[in-house]
């Protein structure tokens, strides 16, 4: 909850802008006060009227709106934490320079309240080398970067630049904020993450819909929280987290080389990924071509990398996922069980808001003592901290 912080939302010039309106219902929602910065050209974007309707506040867009007060200097100081949300590629240039001829980029040079960004732009704008170093630069100086994200863009290209999605950027903000924020010091934890890919032929391969975005949300939350995180990831859309150890493969059985490679380090252990359970028995070489009748394949099944580990060299705890459409808690018990888990993240994939490839989730973690919490719809990042919090608890109890 942000009840009683003063967040400064300043919003650039971009076609995202109007995105910002459910950032500014969100952010009021959990209680924050909202603060509303537009620069020039975002005024063509969103309506400044809009914007006051909705954070009860008026808006600012005038470095000289106050001739009592220096407009730049209030709002610097009252700010708890400041985000641009989206924050265009001419923006970043700004920022990085230190210009300050409007009323947002005077401020940012005055607060000493934390800054977060959310980049929204063109792919080419986003990988030109003066924007990559421009970020880079920002990064270094403590700004955080939400996103941006693999999509559609405004020009129709899909690619990276898209705008993080807005519950997400909310959650960055309310994580930074959560009070009982436990530490994670000490402690190496293994993420996997995403779906696997099975080949049946150069071109073609079995696989699922997973997205990768629980995974990513683990090993983001364990990273912040202060412990050195592994992630090993099928294939995703999604840019590896900053100053974690990344590892990409592909199958089942890459998956399970590099976890058995690095699960013997690790502390903490959350299996996020969507493992194809069935492999083609053959791989064929060559393009399988149309014969005009039914084609078969056989299949085998494939390693189960969790129930299949090495031991640790230290007492681990282990976390598994069961993704179900039916018999949910019966199937994930049995599989805490099987597996040998020290909890289980169950969820209903055929609930909406929760399952792959969306921003949210709805699920119930389970322990080995048969304790069952069940969480409302929340982001998979909110949820990754209590995922997180439950194997710390374990952890702690086992020491
Ligand atoms: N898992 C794994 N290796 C596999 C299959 C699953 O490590 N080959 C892991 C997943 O990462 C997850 C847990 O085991 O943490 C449960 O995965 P799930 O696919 O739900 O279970 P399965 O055992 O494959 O059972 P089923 O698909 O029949 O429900």
């Amino acid at each position: 909850m942000l009840s009683g912080k003063r967040i400064l939302l300043g919003i650039t010039g971009s076609i995202s802008a109007y995105k910002s309106l459910q950032i500014l219902r969100d952010l009021c929602a959990e209680g924050a006060e909202v603060d509303v910065v537009l620069t020039e050209s975002a005024q063509r974007f969103v309506p400044a009227l809009t914007l006051q309707v909705f954070s009860g506040r008026p808006v600012h867009t005038d470095l000289f709106e106050n001739r009592n007060e220096m407009a730049h200097l209030t709002l610097a100081q009252s700010a708890d934490l400041v985000l641009i949300a989206p924050v265009t590629a001419h923006f970043i240039s700004k920022m990085a320079m230190g210009l300050s001829d409007d009323l947002l980029s005077s401020l940012l040079l005055s607060t000493s309240a934390p800054v977060m960004i959310a980049p929204a732009m063109d792919i080419g704008m986003w990988t030109h080398p003066s924007v990559e170093h421009n970020v880079s630069l920002l990064k270094k100086r403590g700004v955080h970067v939400i996103g941006p994200e693999i999509g559609l863009l405004a020009s129709g290209k899909v690619g990276m630049g898209r705008f993080a999605d807005e519950r997400k950027i909310v959650s960055h903000v309310s994580s930074y904020f959560s009070e009982d924020q436990p530490s994670l010091e000490g402690e190496v934890v293994l993420v996997t993450a995403g779906p696997t890919e099975e080949p049946i032929d150069p071109v073609r391969f079995i696989s699922n819909r997973s997205s990768g975005k629980m995974g990513y949300a683990l090993a983001e939350v364990a990273k912040k929280w202060g412990a050195q995180v592994i992630l090993v990831s099928g294939p995703t859309a999604l840019p590896f987290p900053d100053d974690v150890a990344c590892f990409s493969v592909r199958t089942a059985h890459e998956m399970k080389t590099e976890v058995d490679r690095h699960i013997p380090s690790a502390s903490i252990v959350v299996m996020a990924a969507a493992v194809s359970d069935y492999r083609p028995r053959v791989r064929s070489e060559k393009k399988i071509k149309k014969s005009g009748s039914n084609y078969q394949m056989a299949l085998e099944e494939t390693e189960d990398i969790l129930a299949g580990r090495p031991e640790g060299t230290g007492r681990q705890v282990v976390v598994g996922f069961a993704a179900e459409t039916d018999q949910l808690l019966e199937n994930a018990q049995k599989k805490l069980q099987d597996k040998r888990l020290d909890l289980i993240v169950a969820n209903d994939i055929m609930q909406e808001g929760a399952g792959f490839d969306v921003e949210t989730n709805i699920v119930q973690i389970i322990d080995a003592k048969g304790k069952i919490t069940p969480y409302p719809k929340m982001t998979k990042h909110r949820i990754a901290g209590y995922i997180l919090k439950e194997a710390l608890a374990i952890k702690s109890s086992l020491s």
